[in-house]
């Protein structure tokens, strides 16, 4: 069970949803094993037989019908106390400003640091041992954040904001998606929540801040500048190149992450080169279109992303 993330928990809020599902699962689970059991046992104590009768026919039964009333009202107020103190650990009252905002989008989820400003796409970094609270936005449809290992789900629903508490107890990259079905790509909305000492975090932060490195080499300065001359520029943000809108994932240091189009590749030269192609082939209905670009452009296009470290 190691290998299922819902019963693999890493903070305390995702133990008390674990805990509620692995109680709600054994209770429902006897259950089913006691009322298995009993229609097991009367289909073979009734079954017909030659030479019997009718069995003996029963007409109401006060004290079974108050048992079977007064047990599963029981069980259900159980399941209701267990419920809120699931609820009371994994997800108290937001009573401070938000550390992060997550927006979701078709389909990918922006990631931004209130403190530091870092702007970033579907890779959100967190110091392990603080307990971070994240506002969670839309910038079209219903999606929902989560994380199973580490919080509670929540949804993500337009010109409404809700909040959740993020903590890792320790070190580690957890995986995420949406939960919540918005359209084709849904199934390739994913993110990971990367985990690390508060050092290596703060050096990230500081890193991620800044504007992208200039060109170094010819490829690249030719990528910077297909960048801006083709339609890259209208959607995705480069700092220190061009900031024009945010319509899409920021790609300041798009090299320094792990995947591309929200999970869909791993980020290698190579996997980027096949997204540059045609990103349609690979994620159909996404917003980013087939540019049909040149090998020659594509070329100099992934030595100008990979560059943004
Ligand atoms: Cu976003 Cu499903």
């Amino acid at each position: 069970m190691q290998e299922i993330p819902v019963f693999n928990p890493a903070s305390p809020e995702g133990k008390a949803i674990s805990d509620l599902f692995l109680a709600v699962l054994v209770i429902c689970g006897v259950i089913l094993a006691m009322i298995s059991g009993l229609v097991a046992y009367s289909l073979v104590r009734s079954r017909a037989r030659p030479g019997a009768g009718e069995p003996r026919q029963v007409f109401g039964n006060r004290r079974l019908e108050v048992i079977w009333t007064v047990v599963p009202f029981l069980v259900l107020v159980w399941i209701f106390a267990l419920t809120v103190q699931a609820m009371r650990i994994s997800d108290p009252a937001a009573v401070q400003s938000p550390d992060l905002t997550v927006i979701g989008h078709q389909w990918w989820w922006e990631i931004r640091y209130a403190k530091s400003g870092v702007v970033t796409a579907n890779e959100i970094h967190i110091p392990f041992g603080e307990r971070w609270l994240v506002r969670l936005e839309s910038a079209d449809v219903i999606h929902d954040f989560w994380a199973p290992q580490l919080a509670r789900k929540m949804d993500i629903i337009p010109g409404v904001t809700n909040h959740i508490w993020l903590q890792a107890d320790k070190p580690g990259s957890y995986l995420g998606a949406c939960a919540e079905y918005c359209g084709a790509e849904h199934a390739w909305m994913r993110f990971l929540v990367i985990a690390e000492p508060p050092g290596e975090f703060a050096a990230w932060a500081t890193h991620q801040a800044q504007s992208a490195p200039a060109p170094a080499t010819g490829p690249q300065e030719r990528g910077r500048q297909l960048f801006v001359q083709m339609t890259c520029v209208n959607c995705h943000p480069i700092r220190g190149v061009a900031t024009l809108v945010d319509a899409a994932p920021d790609l300041t240091h798009l090299a320094s992450r792990r995947t591309l189009g929200a999970g869909v590749l791993q980020n290698t030269p190579a996997e980027l080169t096949r997204w540059l192609k045609n990103p349609q082939a690979i994620k159909p209905d996404c917003k980013m279109p087939n540019l049909n670009l040149t090998d020659a452009q594509v070329h100099d296009l992934v030595s100008f992303f990979e560059s943004l470290q």
